[in-house]
């Protein structure tokens, strides 16, 4: 399916957005499918403009709104109207997707007092009926947030009313095999056409604020269950896609800082390397920042490619200087083998959106367009990589306006900003890691 839309839509965003037709090389591309990756809802339920902008949101927490409009506020998280905005983009620019993948986050950013157990399952539920009133017949596999829960980050290694109450609410989308996981542990694994698999981790297990896994050796057994599955998916030939709400690998915002506690970073990166044949994708959220990583193995060669897509919430809290705009994307594939082909990011200008009281949507950039790459599997990640350490980079200015999703690109990132930035994409583990930052206060590279 999909190859004349695909044909056509590619021309279709050539003349819209470069204003030029070319050729958009359908023949090279007829085995091309696609799926789209949304991620970080949030939604606030109790958003409304009002006079008083410290009672926009209960998500600013008392502190005054910034500029509030009908889509929202980036000191708040998401109206529903702004999410509805987002799906209705969605469907149209693409009506007939292969599949969504959804990596949590939900509920949001309020104390919690102002949530309970009840309302994160609402929440989830809501946002579960509103996919599916925009997409009925779409297969989509979530990942649990650290949100998604009550109190947040506090996801248990064992059954629970959540786990629970998701298995019902995604019972639609989700096998009976994947639901059974899913209530034990808040993870599943589910065939998503023979030969290519999807993993859906409940890496908030291992989130350093979770205070009921800690010590635990392998909390709710997903290492063993991870192991036993990528090793049955190498046997039965089948390529993998890892989804999940917390990044593996380093922070791009906060230096010597993994996003999981460290040990067991160094243990996920461990099995992502020893599995790395098998997995053709890794898929996160919960930066609710665009960023990439790519993973290389003991030698140095590049086998994984990993993005971190960014938010539709537009929230950042008081202590950030900087937001995000909301963003969703479309990621291409190869059919045949599943590498990755491309990513379009399509985002939302919410100051303009809320200037004119209509959401218009559009596309930020196709990355191996704006980059100047072949695909973006493992090789080419790297060597777009590579070009962000030479000084005055301007792949890097532009991937770093795109963290933000164009939030404001005059902000400028260089020393420590760079350094952070650089060495979380290029090194997942403690032990490359210091070392990229040693170089470069040592001067071995200067950035
Ligand atoms: C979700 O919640 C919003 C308000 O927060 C409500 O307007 C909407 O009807 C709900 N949608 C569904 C499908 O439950
Ligand atoms: C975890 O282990 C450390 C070091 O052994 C210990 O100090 C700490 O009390 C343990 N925490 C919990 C919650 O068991
Ligand atoms: C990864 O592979 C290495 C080498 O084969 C092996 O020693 C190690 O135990 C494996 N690690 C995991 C977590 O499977
Ligand atoms: C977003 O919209 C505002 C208001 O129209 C404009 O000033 C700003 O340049 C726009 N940002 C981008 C990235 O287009
Ligand atoms: C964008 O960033 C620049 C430089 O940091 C700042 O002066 C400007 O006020 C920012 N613009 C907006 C709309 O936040
Ligand atoms: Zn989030
Ligand atoms: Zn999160």
């Amino acid at each position: 399916m999909g190859l004349i839309w695909f044909c056509w839509t590619a021309a279709f965003f050539y003349q819209q957005v470069w204003a030029a037709p070319r050729s958009v090389g359908c023949r090279e591309r007829e085995d091309m499918s696609k799926f789209w990756h949304i991620s970080d809802l949030h939604i606030d339920p109790t958003y409304h403009v009002t006079e008083d902008r410290t009672k926009v949101c209960y998500s600013s927490k008392g502190f005054p709104a910034s500029d509030p409009g009908v889509f929202g506020d980036y000191m708040c998280d998401s109206p529903y109207k702004l999410i509805l905005s987002a799906f209705s983009y969605m469907k149209s620019v693409d009506p007939e997707p292969e599949f969504i993948i959804w990596t949590g986050d939900s509920p949001p950013h309020v104390p919690a007092d102002k949530l309970s157990t009840d309302t994160v399952i609402n929440m989830i539920s809501n946002m579960t009926h509103t996919i599916r009133q925009f997409f009925p017949q779409l297969p989509v596999y979530p990942a649990l947030g650290n949100h998604d829960y009550w109190p947040q980050d506090q996801l248990p290694p064992n059954q629970d009313d959540i786990y629970q109450a998701a298995a019902r609410i995604w019972s639609p989308w989700l096998k009976k095999d994947a639901l059974t996981t899913l209530r034990k542990g808040g993870f599943y694994s589910q065939l998503i056409k023979p030969g290519l698999r999807l993993v859906s981790l409940n890496t908030n297990l291992y989130y350093s604020p979770n205070k009921v896994t800690v010590n635990m050796s392998d909390p709710a057994g997903q290492y063993q269950w991870l192991q036993d599955t990528l090793e049955l998916s190498k046997q039965s030939m089948e390529k993998v896609y890892v989804i999940a709400h917390v990044p593996v690998g380093y922070l791009p915002f906060a230096k010597s800082t993994t996003a999981m506690r460290e040990g067991d970073n160094e243990k996920l990166v461990e099995i992502f390397r020893n599995y790395s044949d098998v997995i053709q994708g890794q898929f996160y959220g919960h930066t609710h920042r665009d960023s990439m990583m790519v993973l290389l193995d003991y030698t140095g060669k590049p086998v994984n490619s990993i993005f971190v897509t960014p938010a539709v919430t537009p929230y950042r809290s008081v202590l950030e200087k900087y937001s995000n705009n909301p963003g969703v994307r479309m990621y291409l594939y190869n059919s045949e083998d599943y590498g990755l082909q491309d990513l379009w990011q399509y985002y939302l200008n919410l100051t303009e959106a809320n200037q004119q009281e209509k959401p218009t949507w559009r596309l930020e950039y196709m990355m191996t367009k704006a980059f100047g790459m072949k695909d973006i599997r493992p090789e080419s990640l790297h060597e777009l990589a590579l070009k962000f350490e030479a000084p005055g980079s301007k792949e890097f200015q532009q991937y770093y306006t795109n963290y933000m999703v164009s939030y404001n690109d005059t902000i400028t990132c260089t020393e420590e900003c760079k350094t952070v930035q650089v060495c979380s994409v290029h090194f997942l583990d403690h032990k490359s890691y210091s070392e990229c930052v040693q170089k470069v206060k040592g001067r071995d590279f200067k950035l």
